[in-house]
């Protein structure tokens, strides 16, 4: 039987018109083309309350939070694509991420939506260097929760002038390299998983 990589790919950005949710497009396709199953999700479709603890203790973990948590057992690869904010990664990623860390019941197993996942990470921003100072904090954050960061990664500067209006990259060097962190994370997935 032959084994299909399942990628969730999103991005810290729940804007409309989010560059970072067209650059995690773009990777996601490279990931298809290498024979991934990948779904898309927009966090601007789970809204999430501020993590907080009491909240939790009171309520439990939302009902948002689960399907995020629901989604990320169900894919072994990550596709992500992070604004930078203030030199960070997005208060949405860092969030969402806070969520879906705490298990839903005793017998969770520790970090079970992230422990030995792969993943690839990228950004994109109006500014000169496309975010590449939140790739540095979001990479260590990662791994501190066991997901393997894949080593290659892009900041795609002076986004607001990258895209075509079919969602392609006006540079096909460009193109061709953030598909290719979508290829990657697919072959690791089946190298790992053949
Ligand atoms: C609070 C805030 C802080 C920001 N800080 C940075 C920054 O440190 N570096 C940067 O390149 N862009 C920064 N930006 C601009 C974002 O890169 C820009 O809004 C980008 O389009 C957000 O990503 P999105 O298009 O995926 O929503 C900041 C924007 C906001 C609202």
């Amino acid at each position: 039987m032959t084994y299909t990589p399942k990628i969730l790919a999103f991005a810290g950005s729940t804007r409309r018109d989010s560059y970072n949710k067209k650059l995690v497009k773009v990777a996601a396709q490279g990931a298809r083309s290498a024979g991934a199953e990948v779904t898309f999700l927009d966090l601007r479709d789970l809204p999430l309350p501020l993590y907080d603890e009491d909240l939790e203790a009171e309520q439990g973990i939302p009902q948002n939070a689960l399907k995020l948590k629901e989604l990320m057992m169900d894919h072994q690869g990550f596709l992500i694509a992070s604004p930078e904010y203030n030199s960070s990664l997005s208060a949405v990623l860092k969030n969402a991420i806070d969520w879906a860390s705490r298990p839903a019941s005793p017998d969770e197993p520790m970090l079970a939506c992230f422990s030995y996942k792969v993943a690839a990470i990228m950004s994109a921003s109006p500014g000169g260097i496309g975010g590449m100072r939140g790739l540095v904090h979001l990479r260590s954050l990662l791994g501190n929760i066991k997901v393997i960061v894949l080593p290659d990664q892009v900041a795609v500067p002076k986004v607001h002038e990258a895209f075509n209006a079919d969602g392609t990259m006006k540079d096909p060097q460009q193109q061709a390299s953030i598909e290719k962190l979508g290829e990657n994370v697919a072959r690791m997935l089946s190298k790992l998983n053949g």
